[in-house]
């Protein structure tokens, strides 16, 4: 049969390198290691796992080269000789699952904390904080000598624990790149100033690392193809780089793109387009003669060898996508039912940022992969009903049935999804719904009986059918705002994203977090009159950092006025009376009022003597989608 993913699944020659396909898995953070940066069980299970689903190469992410290169605890440690037997371990553990292993060596800079490197200032080009960071100590000659051999030792690690690439980072204004870039480096001497010197840092330690890992050892280098900060490394800046590191010895380009002031182009949330680096991996590529790596909310294999069709790149790199999904591209060329990463981005990296290890909204597995290697049969097949189809009640039928269980799900609505399904109706958020519908093929491939439109009553379910236990998934209800009698002009957020509620011109939205703010973006994008009524002194606050940034701009050109620290007293059929800083104030001529004020468990608590009853999601406590979709893996797997 004809390959259909022709140039993806052909074979990629880097020097001594050959990977079977073009597909990279790219380093990313997972806090897997020990909190002294050793190689655990867990890590190297999750390694294994993405060998095996097909990938061509595991970029393995940021390994620190000196002991005071990190930005945070449990992150790869490559500074010392005592790190080479774990990693070697990593890297034999890859092998035999039938993939190849590099890894990215990098050193923080201003952007290591002193707080968890022994209270040491951290070391950078220049005496300039970043965003919120220390004043970092202004390197010396002899200082930049001793990091670059880090580096050096490092890379030679690397090839003596039997990594096949390694990966040199210089983006994301990590210690390279704050080199490279005018908004961190302000230096005067031959480090400073011009692209050539400001590229000095990175070219001398390429050089060091190629005289010390030899010839043939591929050294791939990461770039952010443009720093998207005013004043910072431009894509001019970084076609010029990849020149001179082409020059410099460098055997891949890979492309990624922003720092942390513009942390939503390199993890680039669920609002932006798939593909979003193309551009920038093209042009780079029209610049070099070296291969390129493209990466940046590519999802699909479709897309991936779309990309390389048009020559815009000669690798691709899906990141989060096999987070989702470790087996994605055996799978799909297999033609199975792929879970898609939805560009949430709250397991990953919203919790790698707050100092957790990473997992998935959509795959439970992820990051557990160590302790759960499959689902694996229930020693006994059990008749159980779930109540509620959201997202734990989904994901609870699909481990459950798929572990052997006999699963009935009752749903009030005609459709499946739940809040998820509602949440996939704002602006932007559509992708929300492939989810939903992944759960949904699962659970008719596995025989999942659906019974539709059904408000269950206890009784309903000793009638006939002899359950052994029973799932309450029932979810979360609106909570309304206090008063006597609730004008018709009042609605909740979700009746109007369902379009149940006629809006008028002129609307309050009151409560500011995720809910209330997409409702807003949803209401002004029809050319509506939209105010945003928040009691704390910001909104969206529930938000993962990059999507509320992206929200936050999309709010301001849909002109929709935000008032913070704002307590809603009273509601009227036409006004809203609320008290700021001590004052009372009310907006006027109101057409509709729409609340978004949190959601508080659904109460439904059938008692019934022969079954046992779990409750799981939101009806226990409402929390996000994460904790639903968690709760309900955890307890198919359980039960
Ligand atoms: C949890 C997480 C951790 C990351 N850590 C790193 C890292 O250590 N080094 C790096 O260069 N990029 C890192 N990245 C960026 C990814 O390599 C990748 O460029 C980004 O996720 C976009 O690709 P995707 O849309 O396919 O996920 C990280 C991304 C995520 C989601």
């Amino acid at each position: 049969m004809k390959e259909k993913f022709e140039i993806l699944f052909s074979p990629f020659t880097i020097k001594s390198l050959v990977l079977k396909n073009r597909l990279v898995m790219p380093p990313m953070g997972t806090s897997f290691s020990t909190s002294f940066g050793g190689v655990t069980p867990r890590f190297i299970r999750y390694h294994c796992e993405r060998a095996a689903g097909g990938v061509g190469i595991n970029l393995v992410e940021f390994a620190f080269v000196e002991a005071w290169g990190r930005l945070s605890s449990h992150m790869p440690a490559i500074y010392d000789d005592s790190h080479i037997p774990g990693l070697k371990s990593l890297v034999e553990a890859v092998h035999q699952a039938g993939g190849k292993i590099g890894i990215q060596i990098g050193h923080a800079g201003r952007r290591a904390r002193s707080s968890i490197n022994g209270g040491r200032r951290p070391w950078a080009p220049s005496p300039i904080p970043e965003l919120g960071g220390e004043i970092p100590y202004e390197m010396n000659q002899s200082q930049i000598d001793y990091l670059q051999e880090c580096f050096n030792k490092a890379a030679q690690r690397a090839k003596k624990a039997g990594f096949d690439a390694v990966e040199l980072h210089a983006a994301h204004g990590y210690l390279i790149h704050q080199f490279l870039s005018p908004l961190s480096n302000n230096r005067s001497d031959r480090y400073g100033g011009s692209l050539e010197n400001r590229s000095r840092f990175a070219l001398e330690t390429l050089a060091r690392i190629r005289e010390g890992v030899g010839d043939e050892f591929p050294i791939f280098c990461r770039i952010s193809g443009d720093e998207f900060v005013e004043g910072g490394s431009s894509l001019a800046e970084a076609k010029g780089f990849a020149k001179l590191l082409e020059e410099g010895g460098a055997d891949v380009i890979d492309v990624s793109a922003g720092v942390l002031e513009s942390a939503q182009k390199t993890v680039p949330p669920m609002a932006v387009e798939h593909g979003c680096n193309v551009g920038l991996t093209e042009e780079i590529k029209r610049h070099t003669n070296l291969p390129v790596i493209c990466v940046g909310r590519i999802k699909t294999l479709e897309e991936a060898e779309l990309i390389l069709q048009k020559k815009s790149a000669d690798l691709i790199a899906m990141g989060r996508a096999l987070i989702a999904d470790p087996e994605l591209p055996r799978k799909t060329r297999a033609g199975g039912n792929v879970r898609p990463c939805i560009g949430c981005n709250q397991g990953c990296i919203d919790r790698l940022y707050n100092g957790l290890a990473i997992t998935c909204l959509v795959n439970a597995r992820a990051g557990r992969e160590f302790q759960i290697p499959s689902l694996g049969k229930a020693p006994v097949s059990k008749k159980i009903a779930v109540i509620g189809g959201g997202p734990a009640g989904l994901e609870f039928a699909r481990v459950a049935s798929e572990r052997g269980h006999k699963v009935t799900l009752y749903e009030k609505e005609r459709e499946l999804g739940g809040r998820f399904r509602i949440a996939s109706l704002p602006p932007k958020r559509g992708e929300i719904n492939e989810f939903v519908q992944y759960l949904i093929r699962s659970i008719r491939s596995l025989g999942v009986k659906t019974e539709m439109g059904v408000s269950v009553k206890p009784e309903d379910l000793v009638k006939g059918e002899d359950f052994d236990e029973v799932v309450v998934a029932a979810g979360g209800v609106p909570i309304p705002f206090p008063m006597a009698e609730t004008p018709s002009n009042v609605s909740f957020a979700e009746d109007v994203l369902q379009k149940k509620a006629p809006l008028g011109a002129k609307i309050v939205v009151i409560g500011g977090g995720m809910v209330g703010c997409e409702t807003a973006e949803w209401i002004a994008e029809s050319g509506r009159q939209v105010t945003l009524l928040e009691q704390l002194p910001e909104i969206a606050g529930d938000m993962e950092a990059r999507t509320r940034k992206l929200m936050l701009s999309r709010l301001d050109s849909n002109r929709v006025e935000i008032l913070c620290n704002g307590v809603v007293e009273r509601v009227e059929k036409d006004r809203v009376i609320y008290r700021q800083g001590g004052l009372r104030f009310e907006i006027g001529g109101v057409d509709h009022i729409v609340l978004a004020l949190g959601y508080k468990a659904n109460d439904f608590n059938p008692q019934i003597p022969s079954a046992k009853i779990h409750r799981i999601g939101d009806c226990l406590r409402p929390r996000k989608a994460i904790e639903a979709v968690h709760e309900g893996f955890l307890l198919g797997l359980e039960i």
